[in-house]
């Protein structure tokens, strides 16, 4: 059985009853794994990345191996064709038509949508830049799920790099289609949610409270989604050393804390967790990264074999650019189309999210 969704670019493209359907399935693998053995056997996974992982790249690559399918793909572009200067759209077109999905993780915000404009075969977005990054969020909620046994009525604080944070924006936007949760956002006044994401949960009701120390809200939490702050999205090494080290986890600040208090993070973690919370048995960061294998397993097993597409549209090019957003792919593959969209009354940039001025 396939999902009605061809491609996994936002969370927001599921709807909850699809999720709910994945999140069983990715259950059952966990407990049986061997029985899944065969089911993309034959088929072929390519991944495109164009930027740093371990976890994700490698979740994603066992997921394949495990389900009896085989793997193709690029972890440093340096040494494929786009060191050559090819077009996103070519490398799909060409990739795509090998594959029978792409999983892609590319530094420019609104590149796996792109991406799905131009491919033959199922599209899953593995970050793109620091706009996104559904298979965090359904990795955060089976791992929720699994603890609490619901994703709905928690207390969920996020802290540390929201601004830059995708599986932050990804994981909020996703926990807000739940009822009765309510966010306590940790950050800095420079690394605040950015607006796409804010003005989202302010339309859909959300409590939210902002805290600029964990010590004054940690008692609350029933979840804390601790996160590195991404150097890499920084203008310069100055202004990531002003952000760096201001938010630390202690076991000082864990005595604060509920009992079942379960404190999850993307990984990888820099120094915002200190060496000796990791023993401590509500951090569940690595069984969060284990159970990212068997929810991606899942994913794998419903949109492999969709029906393959076969020329893509000839989209119009664009007149001028469209998107203010400098970190949005379209100001980078000017022959992207002008695609936008309503939401919440407001007009948006398709690829990144961000309101078109
Ligand atoms: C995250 C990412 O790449 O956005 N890592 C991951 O996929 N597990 C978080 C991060 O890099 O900080």
């Amino acid at each position: 059985m396939y999902m009605k969704i061809r491609n996994l670019i936002d969370f927001n493209d599921m709807s909850l009853e699809e999720w709910e359907e994945l999140r069983a399935l990715a259950f059952r693998i966990k407990k049986a794994p061997a029985e899944y053995r065969d089911v993309c056997k034959g088929r072929i996974m390519a991944t495109l990345f164009y930027e740093p992982s371990t976890r994700t790249q490698m979740s994603f690559q066992t997921a394949m191996m495990r389900l009896g399918g085989k793997i193709i793909g690029f972890s440093d572009p340096g040494s494929s064709s786009v060191a050559k200067g090819e077009t996103l759209r070519d490398t799909v077109k060409v990739v795509s038509g090998y594959a029978d999905v792409v999983v892609i993780r590319h530094p420019v915000e609104g590149a796996a949508y792109a991406s799905s404009l131009y491919s033959h075969c199922p599209v899953i977005n593995a970050g793109d830049g620091g706009h996104l990054h559904p298979t965090q969020t359904l990795t955060d909620l089976m791992t929720i799920h699994e603890l609490k046994g619901k994703t709905e009525g928690l207390t969920v604080g996020c802290c540390g790099d929201l601004l830059n944070g995708r599986t932050v924006h990804s994981l909020l936007r996703a926990l807000m289609r739940f009822k009765g949760n309510k966010f306590v956002l940790i950050s800095t006044p420079e690394l605040k949610l950015p607006t796409f994401v804010t003005n989202e949960l302010l339309a859909n009701g959300c409590e939210i409270r902002e805290c600029s120390t964990l010590e004054e809200c940690i008692g609350e939490l029933d979840v804390l989604y601790m996160t590195r702050i991404q150097r890499e999205r920084f203008k310069s090494p100055e202004d990531y050393a002003k952000q760096s080290g201001i938010y630390r986890l202690t076991s000082d600040k864990m005595e604060l804390a509920k009992a079942d208090l379960a404190v999850l993070h993307p990984l990888p973690k820099v120094d915002e967790i200190a060496y000796e919370v990791d023993d401590d048995p509500r951090c569940v960061y690595f069984e969060q990264a284990e159970n990212g294998m068997f929810i991606r397993m899942a994913l794998l097993a419903r949109l492999v074999g969709a029906e393959r597409t076969g020329r893509c549209p000839a989209y119009p090019l664009p007149q001028k650019a469209f998107c203010h957003n400098a970190r949005c792919i379209t100001n980078h593959e000017k022959y992207l189309p002008e695609l936008t969209k309503t939401v919440d009354g407001e007009n948006r940039c398709c690829y990144c999210d961000s309101k078109i001025k």
